[in-house]
């Protein structure tokens, strides 16, 4: 008797040679198994995506020569975790986020005299450095610590060191203006080379450290907290493990931002916040 596939589904023909679902779980279920890192609950959509730039990267034919490959060389394993966890930024992205900011947060935290503020997912730090250009000109730096904290320690390193590309200045200093900045973009770096170096008075209050959302648990209590643009990635179940930390994690009053595409609608810590922003979607931990 011939046997035959009884479900079919995830990466096909079209975007690689033959893999499927059961080949994309093995290889989810190997990376935690022998690295420890959880994908096992990302959307599948943009995982599958982004397995097959890799199969093709690494010049492979199926997700089982990737898994393969990845078991046995933790250098396969770090290029896949930099596809996997996809770290596009920039700096004051969506500026209107940072208007809403300084009218709508700001004032909130004017009232403590001193703020934590967690940045979940920042990437290679363009978001950490724009908010400590925002709270400089608000005169909130000094009473305020900036926990910036990645799953992935390579860009956490390019964060530390503060220096983006020359090219993508004029696209920042736009976003500045545009996001309500009182000064010139210019003189919070240096330009040196291929690189802008930013002031280091800016990381000054900053603690970077890798923490993974999905797996890791609280480590603070803080007045605010940003995660823009990572939950977009986990499917609703794990969208609602890590709303459930970041309510344990927050203040009562605390505020919640995320990115455009996202919402505390439909999880089930919708009734706990209030609207500050619905637009901006900025929240207020109510209960
Ligand atoms: C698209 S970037 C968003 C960067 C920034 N927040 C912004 O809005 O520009 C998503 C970031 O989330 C991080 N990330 C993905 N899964 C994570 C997890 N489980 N824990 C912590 N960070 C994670 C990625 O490494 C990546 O740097």
């Amino acid at each position: 008797m011939a046997v035959r596939p009884q479900r079919s589904a995830g990466l096909t023909a079209a975007s690689t040679s033959g893999g499927d679902a059961v080949e994309l779980q093995l290889l989810l279920e190997g990376v935690f198994r022998q690295y420890g890192f959880d994908f096992r609950q990302y959307a599948p959509a943009s995982l599958k995506r982004r397995v097959a730039r890799r199969i093709q990267a690494e010049g492979v034919t199926t997700i089982t020569g990737l898994l393969e490959r990845v078991l046995h060389d933790p250098a396969a394993m770090e290029r896949l975790l930099l596809d996997l966890s996809i770290n596009v930024t920039a700096m004051f992205r969506d500026p209107t986020f940072y208007v809403a900011f300084r009218n709508r947060v700001v004032p909130l935290l004017r009232t403590y005299p001193f703020t934590r503020i967690w940045i979940a997912g920042c990437s290679t730090g363009e978001e950490v450095y724009s908010l400590a250009i925002l709270l400089t000109e608000e005169e909130l730096y000094d009473r305020t610590r900036i926990y910036a904290t990645d799953i992935n320690e390579a860009v956490l390193d390019r964060a530390r060191a503060g220096v983006f590309p020359l090219d993508r200045m004029r696209e920042y200093t736009d976003n500045y203006i545009r996001a309500g900045g009182t000064r010139s973009f210019s003189e919070y770096y240096l330009a040196k080379y291929e690189g802008a170096l930013f002031d280091r008075r800016l990381t000054e209050n900053v603690v970077w450290a890798q923490h993974n959302l999905v797996q890791d648990r609280a480590f603070q209590e803080f007045t605010a907290i940003l995660c823009r643009n990572v939950m977009i990635y986990f499917d609703r179940p794990l969208q609602n493990r890590v709303h459930e930390l970041f309510h344990e994690s927050l203040e009562r009053f605390g505020i919640l931002c995320l990115g455009h595409k996202e919402t505390i609608r439909f999880t089930a810590f919708e009734h706990s916040y209030q609207e500050l922003d619905p637009q901006e979607k900025m929240y207020r931990r109510i209960r």
